[in-house]
């Protein structure tokens, strides 16, 4: 993206607020502080972020990421609460948004496909709720997977995803692709019927697969699979929340891998 607000240089807030409507259509909203705070960290071009209170965003900054503090203080344009809001409606009690560029689908993909691979890849099949997908996002990013794969028509880059995962799209490749487009890798499917996953050893090119919140794995993938896994529990109850199933899958296979952070 280079068309950027420079800290209002071209008319100050009026300047960002025409910078944002020529570039939201085409870019990544990132709704609140964290979301924000990570994009940038984990190097997302963004070429425009408001703030309702810019030196309230900066000193709460300084106070819980003060590597990002500069860039910020660069980027950020302060606007009236009502200007941000008309451009993003449920606003953040932080007060703050911005957009970033999308990364290069071709990149992602060259990531989630390469040869070598050194930490999974998370499979969601199907996923019908943003907030998960944004908290398996979330895990993803903290236990340096490879990325995030999704199928089926939910969009991983919503703007209720990205707020769900605090902008930690950006430190791990994030695509949806057709259940016949996965990389390649050992697959580990995660139902109730698999194996005890405490007897296995997730080798760290496995791709992770987790079915979707209302119907489980879908038939493909389950008949895909080289193993199906389960994870401990007692009888009567039915199932774990798809983004708890996860975060102890992918805890799992930290325990037992050196590539784990
Ligand atoms: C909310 S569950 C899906 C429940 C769904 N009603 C079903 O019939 O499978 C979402 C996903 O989390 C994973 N999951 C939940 N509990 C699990 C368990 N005990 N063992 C392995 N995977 C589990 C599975 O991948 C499952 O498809």
């Amino acid at each position: 993206m280079d068309d950027r607000a420079d800290g209002g240089s071209d008319g100050g807030p009026e300047g960002a607020v025409r910078a944002w409507r020529r570039q939201a259509d085409a870019a990544v909203l990132l709704d609140g502080f964290h979301a924000l705070k990570h994009a940038v960290r984990f190097g997302a071009d963004v070429p425009v972020a408001l703030a309702v209170d810019r030196a309230a965003v900066l000193a709460l900054a300084a106070d819980l990421a003060p590597d990002v503090v500069a860039d910020l203080d660069k980027l950020l344009v302060e606007v009236e609460q009502d200007v941000l809001r008309a451009l993003v409606p449920r606003l953040h009690p932080t007060g703050v948004a911005a957009l970033a560029g999308r990364p290069a689908r071709a990149d992602h993909l060259a990531a989630l496909r390469r040869e070598g691979r050194t930490t999974p890849v998370v499979v969601l099949d199907n996923p019908r709720n943003l907030g998960n997908a944004g908290a398996v996002i979330r895990l993803a990013a903290g236990y340096g997977a490879a990325g995030v794969v999704t199928t089926g028509s939910l969009d991983p880059w919503h703007p209720t995803v990205v707020r769900g995962g605090a902008g930690l799209h950006f430190a791990t490749a994030v695509e949806r692709l057709g259940a016949d487009e996965l990389p390649r890798g050992p697959l580990y499917a995660l139902g109730p019927e698999g194996a005890d996953i405490r007897g296995l050893k997730l080798p760290d090119d496995a791709l992770l697969a987790f079915g979707s919140e209302r119907n489980g794995l879908s038939a493909e993938l389950r008949a895909r699979a080289d193993q199906l896994v389960s994870l401990p529990m007692r009888p009567q109850v039915s199932s774990y929340n798809l983004a708890t199933s996860v975060g102890m899958t992918l805890f799992h296979w930290s325990a037992h891998s050196t590539n784990a952070p």
